[in-house]
């Protein structure tokens, strides 16, 4: 009988299923080192994949996906185009028992509930948000089962920065009890893009091993951006733009007018009219709608960025084709984890993954045991 994560939290709201205990994922090849400039192997498991900014990361470092979730049909459409499979769809209907056994449970989950712009507009509404939100928030419970039931010796998770705020901080306290209470060592750090690539974007990385695997605490740190020049908005923008991306009139002095009324009431929204010598705003997923946040000068009215551009300013190789519309570009790209951040993070996982030292012996005999 399939077990989904939908059952599981019908079962137990808190979607804990403490009892039911799956075989442990395969440890890291203990046989490769796993050093910066090696091969390392491992696997594991993309899920809330969007386009797979994960996926390009630890397949960079050597890593083989075993499993994919994602329900957006277009994501869906890119990933097909860049990693030749498609996504399983609602992660909520996934018979957990029929994903593999892996290494690195990857997931950057859903951040509607808890980012500052989903929470105002579930105010507006006067919806509910956070854990209260059934629809999307308890996805972070159904990350939870899979996580107690697959047991992967390492987590690697993304979020909104307001992650750690919202609700006065009781959403974050919930998140790491729930990580703990899942026997799972937690570090956790924001870290903002800025220095990987031209755009000021703080996203909390949480990353936890699991106790059974690593008895002692880890000694994992998170990286530093690399040293050098930082890269600035003008390294990454195109020659040649076509005229489509400049405002029209009736856009740009809509958005001037906008702004000028918030300056009156004493507040700061408004367009954001980019220093190409410096670093952007946050790409946001809603960057399709009139582009605002990012605008680049130019002669006569700004432009928004091409997708390409945005593609670059996440960090995202040239040689990944765009295969949806601009509109769905945006989303897609507003919506995506850093895939340099999640590389320079997965090899200080990679790092310590192994450190047998710090371990019991009866921990290295099994180690020992399961690599042969
Ligand atoms: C923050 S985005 C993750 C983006 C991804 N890290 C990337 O690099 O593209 C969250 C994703 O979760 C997907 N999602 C939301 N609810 C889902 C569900 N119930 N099942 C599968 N995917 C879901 C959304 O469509 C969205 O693409």
């Amino acid at each position: 009988m399939p077990i989904t994560a939908k059952q599981s939290i019908r079962q137990n709201p808190a979607g804990l299923n403490r009892g039911l205990q799956l075989p442990l994922g395969p440890p890291l090849n203990g046989r490769i080192k796993t050093t910066v400039g090696t091969r390392p192997r491992f696997t594991f498991i993309d899920l809330f994949a969007g386009i797979g900014g994960f996926r390009l990361a630890l397949e960079k470092l050597g890593g083989k996906c075993l499993f994919s979730s994602e329900w957006d049909r277009f994501s869906q459409q890119t990933y097909r185009a860049w990693f030749g499979e498609t996504p399983e769809g609602d992660i909520r209907e996934i018979d957990i028992a029929s994903i593999p056994d892996h290494s690195i449970l990857a997931a950057g989950f859903p951040c509607q509930p808890f980012s500052i712009a989903g929470v105002s507009k579930k105010n507006s509404l006067g919806l509910a948000h956070g854990f209260k939100d059934l629809a999307q928030g308890t996805l972070f419970f159904q990350l939870a089962t899979i996580i107690e039931l697959k047991r992967p010796p390492i987590l690697f998770l993304e979020n909104v920065k307001n992650l750690k705020s919202h609700d006065e901080g009781r959403t974050w306290d919930v998140i790491l009890k729930t990580l703990e209470d899942l026997d799972y060592w937690v570090f956790d750090k924001v870290i903002d893009a800025a220095g990987w690539v031209p755009q000021h974007r703080e996203r909390v990385y949480i990353i936890c091993f699991d106790k059974k695997r690593y008895v002692n605490r880890p000694p994992f740190h998170f990286p530093t951006p690399p040293v050098g020049i930082a890269p600035k908005l003008q390294d990454i923008l195109e020659t040649e733009v076509d005229s489509r991306y400049t405002l029209t009139d009736h856009l740009w002095t809509y958005l001037q007018a906008y702004a000028q009324r918030h300056r009156e009431k004493g507040n700061g929204f408004g367009f954001g009219l980019a220093d190409l010598k410096k670093v952007s705003r946050t790409l946001s997923a809603r960057y399709y709608k009139d582009g605002s946040e990012i605008l680049i000068p130019q002669k006569g009215q700004p432009r928004r960025l091409t997708p390409r551009e945005c593609a670059r300013l996440m960090g995202f190789p040239e040689d990944k084709p765009i295969v949806v519309s601009d509109t769905q570009a945006y989303r897609q790209f507003g919506n995506a984890v850093v895939p340099p951040i999640v590389e320079a993070v997965t090899i200080e996982i990679l790092n310590v993954a192994n450190f047998k030292t710090q371990t019991t012996s009866r921990h290295v005999t099994s180690l020992r045991a399961s690599v042969q």
